[in-house]
């Protein structure tokens, strides 16, 4: 276990070293490096885990990533935009019933420019005090995340997909490039975002060395966030025969990813818990500490569908949350409805 020792003082390993981690279990078995990643977290921020408010608020895409169900090409997506007045309601509304951070994503919509977007978040900021602001709206020029980020937004979420560029270029047409993914990434770390990045797991062409190119990626970009899902296939997508990606692969990166960045914000994301009954619980004892409850009205929620089955019901449903913090309460953590920044 020499290479978890050196991770824990702060050095980056090599790709083979990462190749090791992620592949030999018998070395490193998956329950063990879930136990340290458990005592790593819980020595940083405990066994809180931190809620944040999602709102998918426009499912209008330009781009035509291969995995995706509302990619530009996909004419069965069914479209939506939700008005700036229906966002500030619903962060309103989320405000009032606790919430403390409010996750504005959506497709790479033309729609919102810089000039529609920044006085809705200077809005947002002005009637929720104190709440925190985070923008996941795909690729922006650098003009544009500073704007953003004058106008009061403090996180922005962006995953890199994958950090091995032809794998990249296997998940995505032409137009799209890796390096311009890593330029935005660097941008916005520079600009003072609480940066997320991160990689489904198990997408179609990944492997030991992607996930390793990955790892990798992650050490040296340092973001204060990370998000992984296993890929779930979409039936409307070029990728619809494709594997599912596994939830015990999923857990392992979890946990890779917390011993790597101790202080990372790290979800059980909505993927995680619909390919798994207790993905929450299962992330959480991975290593994650973050969920985000899909606050978007009901009458657009079921539209903004990425992959097959995505769980929008019972608990994943931001209205009533009460079930879903009794069974993390069971399982031993504590649903916080603070801020949650990066400590
Ligand atoms: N399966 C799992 N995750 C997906 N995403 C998009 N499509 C899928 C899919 N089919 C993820 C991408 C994107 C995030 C918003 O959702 O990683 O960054």
């Amino acid at each position: 276990m020499k290479e978890i020792e050196r991770l824990a003082s702060g050095e980056r390993l090599s790709l083979e070293e990462w190749r090791a981690l992620i592949a030999d279990e018998e070395s490193y078995p998956t329950a063990v490096l879930g136990e340290m990643a458990v005592s790593v977290r819980d020595a940083i921020y405990g066994r809180r885990v931190f809620i944040r408010g999602l709102i998918e608020f426009t499912s209008y895409c330009r781009n035509d990533c291969y995995y995706c169900g509302i990619r530009r090409s996909n004419g069965r997506a069914e479209r939506y935009r939700m008005t700036p007045e229906a966002i500030l309601d619903t962060c309103a509304l989320g405000y009032a019933r606790g919430f403390r951070t409010f996750v504005l994503q959506g497709g790479e919509d033309p729609y919102w420019s810089d000039d529609i977007l920044s006085p809705l978040i200077m809005r947002i900021k002005e009637s929720c005090p104190e709440a925190a602001v985070t923008l996941s709206l795909g690729e922006r020029s650098d003009e544009s995340y500073q704007r953003l980020r004058e106008a009061g937004a403090d996180r922005y979420l962006l995953r890199h997909e994958t950090a091995d560029s032809v794998h990249y270029g296997r998940l995505h047409p032409s137009s799209m490039s890796l390096d311009n993914r890593k330029r935005c990434l660097r941008t916005l770390k520079r600009l003072g975002y609480q940066t997320g990045a991160g990689m489904m797991i198990g997408s179609p062409f990944s492997s030991v060395d992607t996930l390793a190119a990955d790892m990798a990626f992650l050490q040296e970009l340092s973001p204060e966030m990370v998000g992984m899902g296993p890929f779930i296939p979409h039936h409307d997508t070029p990728f619809r025969d494709e594997r599912r990606g596994s939830v015990a692969l999923t857990l392992r990166m979890i946990s890779l990813v917390r011993l790597a960045l101790p202080h990372a914000l790290i979800p059980a994301t909505t993927a995680l818990a619909t390919a798994s009954e207790d993905g929450h619980i299962l992330g959480f004892n991975a290593g994650a500490n973050v969920v985000m409850p899909n606050i978007t009205p009901e009458r657009e929620r079921e539209k903004y569908s990425l992959y097959d089955g995505k769980k929008i019901t019972g608990d994943e449903d931001g209205s009533d949350l009460c079930p879903l913090f009794e069974g993390f309460r069971i399982a031993g953590y504590e649903a916080s409805m603070e801020r949650g920044d990066y400590l």
